[in-house]
Formats: structure tokens, sequence, C-alpha cells
């Protein structure tokens, strides 16, 4: 059901005199939802201040008013509506926060048509949803999930995990967010060491095989003839077909809910020679690969590259202030 749009009569529709707001009345045209405007009129002040108004209305003719949380229990309670299924505008600053009481969603109108217009741009033609427990959404990716490779000393495993990102150039910090159940969360909590891989999209079967496996019941290196070669310091295995790995000393492990983010200090970099020095991929030599989550994978479309170096920097963006990297 389309959500229920109540509007203030004197201040946001109207004035005192009854005559229209105009703006307000031309973005309200436009938009086909279900009108109810709220008032505390009594007959003789409907007269006036409702003369040129064709939506249906509501008053408790000051029975109470509007400043009064019993007045949108009231309305709620005739309409038969949950507070949910209507937005509301109000100028009264005491009649905002005595609807808010109610559980509705309601825009203070300051007179400010763009703000007005936002607000029912956002809460009209989007959707929102309070994030239920356990419930999980993927509209945010598509984002790129590396390999995590771990070792125990008697077991070398690789684990894909997108939740990662850089967080420090200086130290060059690295961190992956990896749930309890994992083995390798096992594996991280008690080493020194592990790496980050990045794998090409041609590899994003072996990448699936990988998330989709647990070392605690098997060797993938075996299982998938995973190549992979040990890194400089102990216990950091490297896969061979990554075009890029980092080899990282644990420095922070915390825990946030059912994840445990391991931020790992960059000691070393490994590069395929398809990786030229430029600090940015070439993607003409590598597809990387990224996530849309529920086992869908997608690769970059070359065509859409937009080189903008050229245009200038906002005066505000002071390379005195901030170390450029280029
Ligand atoms: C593309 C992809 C991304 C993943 N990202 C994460 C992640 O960010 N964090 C996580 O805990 N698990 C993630 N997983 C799930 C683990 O990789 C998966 O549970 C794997 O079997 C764990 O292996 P392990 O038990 O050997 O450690 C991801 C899986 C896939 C396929």
């Amino acid at each position: 059901m389309k959500k229920i749009l109540a509007i203030d009569a004197v201040g946001c529709l109207v004035d005192l005199k009854g005559n229209i707001n105009k703006s307000i009345s031309k973005i309200l045209k436009k938009i086909d939802n279900k009108k109810i405007v709220l008032t505390n009129a009594d007959n003789k002040e409907k007269k006036i201040f409702l003369k040129n108004i064709s939506y249906e209305s509501f008053s408790l003719k000051h029975k109470p008013n509007k400043t009064n949380p019993k007045y949108y229990k009231k309305f709620l309670s005739k309409y038969k509506l949950q507070p949910n299924e209507i937005i509301y505008i109000e100028h009264d600053i005491k009649a905002v926060k005595s609807a808010r009481l109610n559980g509705i969603l309601t825009h203070h109108f300051d007179g400010n048509i763009k703000n007005f217009k936002n607000f029912l741009n956002s809460f009209l033609n989007k959707k929102q949803n309070f994030p239920k427990k356990n419930e999980i959404n993927f509209h945010y990716y598509p984002h790129h999930p590396v390999v995590i490779g771990a070792s125990n000393g008697k077991k070398v495993n690789f684990m894909p995990c997108v939740w990662n990102s850089g967080m420090s150039y200086d130290p060059f910090l690295y961190g992956v967010s990896v749930r309890k159940e994992r083995y390798t969360n096992q594996i991280l909590k008690k080493s020194r060491f592990f790496s980050i891989n990045f794998l090409d999209f041609k590899n994003v079967n072996l990448l699936r095989s990988l998330g989709r496996s647990s070392g605690k019941l098997i060797n993938k290196t075996r299982e998938f003839k995973i190549e992979y070669s040990n890194g400089y310091f102990s216990n950091v295995p490297i896969l061979s077909k990554a075009y890029l790995s980092f080899e990282c000393k644990k420095k922070f492990t915390k825990t946030y809910g059912t994840h445990t983010l391991f931020v790992g200090k960059v000691e070393l970099i490994h590069t395929d020679n398809k990786i030229s020095n430029k600090s940015i991929l070439d993607i003409s030599k590598v597809s990387p690969t990224l996530y849309l989550g529920a086992d869908h994978y997608v690769s970059l479309n070359k065509k859409t590259l937009k080189n903008l170096k050229k245009m200038p920097f906002h005066k505000s963006y002071s390379a005195k202030n901030i170390k450029l990297i280029t």
C-alpha cells in the first residue's frame, strides 16, 4: 500500500487567511498518494482555513490540539492506520514532537521547500525498513573479495573474505573481518602472520570453492590442488595465482558482533609482472573479481574507466593540508 501523506493546514498548506501555499500545492498535485489535512480547526475556523483545500481533513476541534500526542493516537485509530503507513508534514515543532511520540515519521516544515521536496523524495519514493536480526543485505555490494592465507604450522588454509579494507597508509594496515565460526578465525587468533591475496576474475571458480568448503574438515590445498609458496615471513602461504599478495603481521584483533576484525601491517607486497609500477591497477591486464553476494560474481566493464586526473580539485582540498597520493 502506498503511504498516506498527512499535512498540516495553517503554516504548511495554507496561511491564516486560507491562501494556498502555491509551491507546496504544486508538489502535492504531482503526487498521487492519498492526502489528509490535519488541523485543529473548529467549524468556524474551518470555513477560513480550509476554504481552498480540496483534500479530506481531520480535526478534533482543539480537543485536544495537535501538541497533545493523544491527537495523533485518535487520528491513527479513526483511519485504522499503523504509524508506518503515513508520513506527515507539520510546521509547529511541538506538534512535530507529539506526532513523533506516536511513531509517525514527521518532517518539520520551516518554510524551506527544497528540504520539503527532499523529504518527500526520500520517504515516498524510497522504501525504508529497519534491519531485522539475522537478515542479510547485500545491496551495498559489489566489493572485492580477497583470499586470506593462513597456517597453523600443520595445515595451510585459504578463505575468501569480502569484508576487507585498507585501514591506513602509514603504517600500511589492512583489515579482514572473519566470522567467529570459521576455521580461518581459529588460525588467525593464534598466528602472528597471514596473507591477503587478490585473484583475477579468471580464477573465480577457485575463489568460490575456497569459500564453500572448510579447512576444519578438509585440506583445501590438496582438495583444490592449490599452488602456493611460503612467504618471506614464517607461516604465510602466498597464493601463486594471485596478481597481488600482502604478507601481513597481525597488529590488532577486535570482535564486532558475529565477526572478528584482524588488522595486519603489510610487511611485504608481491605483485605479478602484469601490474605496472603505477599505483593504480591496469585493468587492461588484470580483471579484478567483484562479489555481488549470494554466489554472484562480476568483473569490471573496462569501457567505464574514466580518468579525472586533469579535473581541478576544489579549493577546500588544499595540497598543504592533505598529503596527496597520486
Ligand atoms: C566470495 C566470498 C566472500 C566471503 N567473505 C567472507 C567474509 O568477509 N567473512 C567471513 O567470515 N566469511 C566470508 N566468506 C565465507 C567463508 O569464506 C567460508 O565460510 C569458508 O568456507 C571459510 O573457510 P574456513 O572454514 O576454511 O576458514 C565468504 C565466502 C565467499 C564465497
